[in-house]
């Protein structure tokens, strides 16, 4: 019985990964709104067959089936392993087990990592360097080492007759929906939603990975999470501009107030911003989701933040959303800030020790006791004009 579908993505290659319709957060941080998938693909050529990653924990039964349904599943000759994070690579045990004469293909730190994190043993383990390729008969597999995307023992696997490249997370999407891109309306926020969570933090990285694979001819992208690229221009331009930290002329409002005042000065400045024809992204903290903030960071040129003082510092949700901006490294170029506080300030301060240990040049802040006078509004649309000429300032 053939339970699955199991899609030829291209000639001698199948999907046989999993659809996580259910999973509602990933890292125990990032919201999955669309739950996500684990791609694995299996390679046939006329001799050899490779698996390329596995799958989650708790999918091993639904990914052996699925291979089975191509060919048989206790006589794999590699498991190539591009990452060793457990949502791709839980199931090697679980597949050695079952193929007793497959190796395990990795990268050098990978090697380490799949002995420490999957208990796989060193005679089973073949390490491969940039360049180094694997034949299966009709088929070659190339072996392109891209570090820091986003462990430092990743790699892509790119199969070179079919000109189909295997970069695991990166070009990835957390999204059950669609196995090829064309099936999912609008692929490309949900992209840019995981490159701000993931990949972000590793533009330059990403830059130079685009950089190696740049003379490839590639048909098809095949990544681990979401849709396989049929058309891949799209997504790689997408990944030209966003590793290269291109943004737009975009503020992101992030802001949190008890009983109105910050809000009050937030509108102000969302107007004044507006009405100078910068884009705005605007998120109420207590109900944003993060990975929408995350996306947004993407290509904000800007950011606002606005908290009251709570307990002598910024209000845990703002220093949280704060600390988040810090580590993802968005190429953020400005800032503001306002403030309010009942009887004693010190949000402001902290909000600028967290923005001081970054790129973003503070242009203006304000902190107040209680809700905003007309002074104080005139104040916020001043740094207001003065945030847009700077964001305007710079294509
Ligand atoms: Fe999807 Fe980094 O694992």
């Amino acid at each position: 019985m053939k339970r699955y579908n199991v899609p030829e993505i291209s000639e001698g290659v199948f999907w046989v990964g999993i659809k996580d319709f259910n999973r509602r957060i990933f890292d125990a941080l990032i919201p999955l709104p669309q739950g996500t998938s684990y791609n694995a693909y299996l390679v046939k050529g006329k001799e050899k067959t490779a698996l390329i990653d596995t799958v989650n924990p708790g999918f091993e039964k639904e990914l052996i089936e699925k291979i089975g349904q191509i060919t048989d599943p206790t006589d794999l000759d590699y498991i190539v392993m591009n990452h060793a994070e457990p949502d791709h690579a839980n199931a090697i045990p679980y597949m050695m087990q079952a193929s007793k004469e497959a190796v395990l293909i990795t990268t050098e730190k990978g090697a380490k990592m799949a002995k420490i994190f999957h208990r796989v043993q060193d005679e089973r383990i073949k390490t491969v360097k940039d360049g180094d390729a694997i034949e299966l008969g009709g088929k070659t597999l190339k072996f392109i080492e891209a570090p820091m995307l986003h462990w430092p023992e990743t790699m892509f696997t790119y199969l070179i007759e079919n000109k189909v490249l295997f970069p695991c997370d990166f070009f990835g999407a957390h999204t059950a929906f669609g196995i090829y891109d064309e099936d999912v309306e609008e692929i490309i926020p949900v992209a840019k939603r995981y490159f701000g969570e993931i990949m972000m933090p590793f533009r330059n990285m990403g830059k130079k990975a685009l950089d190696k694979i740049k003379d490839l001819e590639i048909k098809i992208i095949a990544p681990s999470h979401g849709p396989i690229y049929k058309n891949p221009e799209r997504i790689l331009e997408a990944y030209r501009k966003w590793t290269a930290g291109e943004t737009k002329q975009k503020a992101i409002v992030v802001y949190v107030s008890m009983w109105n005042s910050t809000e009050a000065m937030i509108k102000t400045m969302v107007e004044t911003l507006l009405s100078e024809g910068i884009e705005i992204s605007l998120y109420n903290l207590p109900h944003a989701d993060i990975g929408e903030i995350a996306k947004d960071l993407v290509d904000s040129r800007a950011i606002v933040l606005g908290m009251p003082t709570v307990l002598g510092g910024m209000h845990p949700i703002a220093m949280n959303a704060a600390n988040l901006v810090k580590v993802l490294h968005p190429p953020l170029k400005y800032g503001a800030i306002l403030s309010s506080y009942g009887w004693a300030g010190g949000a402001l301060r902290q909000a600028l020790e967290i923005l001081g240990s970054t790129k973003i040049e503070v242009v203006g802040t304000l902190e107040i006791n209680g809700p905003p006078s007309a002074d104080d509004h005139q104040k916020i649309v001043e740094m207001g004009k003065q945030l847009s000429n700077k964001i305007k300032s710079e294509r």
